[in-house]
């Protein structure tokens, strides 16, 4: 009766089953929080919410770009970080994710295929096999900082490759495109007319903020930067994302009205949240501080525990919210998670939900309050070493 792109396998596994019994009974130190309004930061709620309480909104006036005033806003975040983007170039959806099913939408027919350097962002498997896009993953190289492997894309890439999706600065490991990879990768892309989808959500997270250098955007193939408000103002749950899109002016041009095409059938950002938006995005620095100085304390507090426990090893990161650690390979990543979820009630994600082919790999949200945060490491730490008998 469903189609086959529907027939997911909808049992929670077993990590999430006992997370759940764990998480009713009080017993649960989840390090996989990434919802950043749990994690007790000051948001400006009364500018909030006076900006979601524009009258203006109370007409309806559709606009499948969306409001010039947010597009305006976007743009100006863009000059804020040296980039030009113009207004006619954003489109707002009504999330990052919806843009991504636009894009594939935009980009591809059923069976093309994308390629996905990884590890990656999970939501990518679902995302493009709800559109029928196959995703051609090509695994980076770690040598002390992430590296893209330009042979394994070239080998991952098929006459049917019509984008490569790259998350800058990358979830879960944290790095940053650099400027030659950039520049070898857009040639890569002019020569084999592939667009290139680009997903800056953390951009704004860096660890040293001289990582964080605007990408060369001019005279490219077709780029699209997607972001929105889930990470710029760790708003998840007000609604706006947005698209925008750079290249030669005839491609760009016929992108931004197919796209404006696709918008208009559902319009699914809503008016307060246009209204809002240069109000509350204005207001952005003020949480991102707070959540830089969260990581910086967080990955300290790891820091400092890993230094009595050497089995594990801590991978580097530039910025975003999470943490990776690579364990001993004497049990999977998943054995980890649940041995460690049993004994500790510590929750983490396994390295292979973000696309790690090999290695015992943990990932970690960096957000909680550093408190918590450093109970949960403690107490994880102390169960590998029992287990290690070290
Ligand atoms: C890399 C990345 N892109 C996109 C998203 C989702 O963003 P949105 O809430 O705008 O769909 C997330 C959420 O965690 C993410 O990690």
């Amino acid at each position: 009766m469903f189609s086959r792109r529907a027939s997911w396998p909808l049992n929670a596994n077993r990590l999430h089953q006992v997370a759940s019994a764990r998480r009713g009974a009080g017993t649960l130190i989840d390090l996989t929080v990434s919802n950043p309004t749990d994690c007790g930061f000051a948001y400006p709620g009364a500018e909030i919410i006076a900006a979601l309480g524009n009258a203006a909104a109370l007409h309806y006036r559709p606009s499948p770009v969306g409001l010039t005033a947010a597009r305006e806003a976007v743009s100006a975040y863009y000059a804020d970080r040296g980039l030009v983007v113009s207004a006619d170039r954003i489109l707002l959806t009504a999330s990052t994710s919806e843009a991504y099913s636009h894009l594939f939408r935009l980009l591809c027919d059923a069976g093309d295929d994308v390629l996905m350097p990884a590890p990656t962002y999970p939501l990518f498997e679902m995302l493009a096999g709800l559109h029928d896009v196959r995703l051609a993953p090509c695994p980076m190289l770690y040598s002390g900082g992430w590296h893209l492997d330009f042979d394994a894309l070239l080998r991952a890439a098929s006459p049917r490759t019509r984008a490569v999706l790259l998350v800058h600065p990358n979830n879960p490991t944290g790095s940053y495109i650099k400027a030659e990879e950039w520049q070898t990768l857009r040639q890569h892309a002019r020569e084999r007319n592939w667009a290139l989808v680009v997903d800056e959500v953390f951009y704004d997270y860096a660890i040293a903020p001289a990582t964080a250098v605007p990408l060369a955007l001019d005279a490219g193939p077709l780029t699209f930067l997607l972001n929105g408000f889930s990470k710029i103002v760790a708003l998840p749950q007000m609604k706006l994302g947005w698209v925008s899109v750079h290249g030669p002016a005839e491609g760009r041009q016929a992108a931004v009205a197919r796209l404006e095409v696709i918008n208009d059938l559902y319009l699914s950002v809503d008016a307060p949240i246009q209204h809002a938006a240069a109000r509350i995005l204005a207001g952005r620095h003020g949480i991102q501080d707070q959540i830089r100085a969260r990581i910086q304390s967080n990955l300290g507090r790891l820091d400092r525990a890993l230094a009595a426990c050497p089995a594990v090893e801590r991978l580097a990161c530039e910025g975003g919210w999470s943490a990776v650690l690579r364990l001993p390979g004497v049990r999977s990543d998943e054995e980890w998670a649940e041995l460690l979820l049993d004994r500790t009630g510590v929750l983490t994600h396994p390295g292979h939900f973000y696309e790690f082919q090999s290695g015992s790999f943990l990932v970690l949200s960096l957000l909680l309050p550093t408190q918590t945060f450093g109970q949960g490491i403690e107490k994880l730490l102390a169960a590998v070493a029992l287990e290690l008998n070290v």
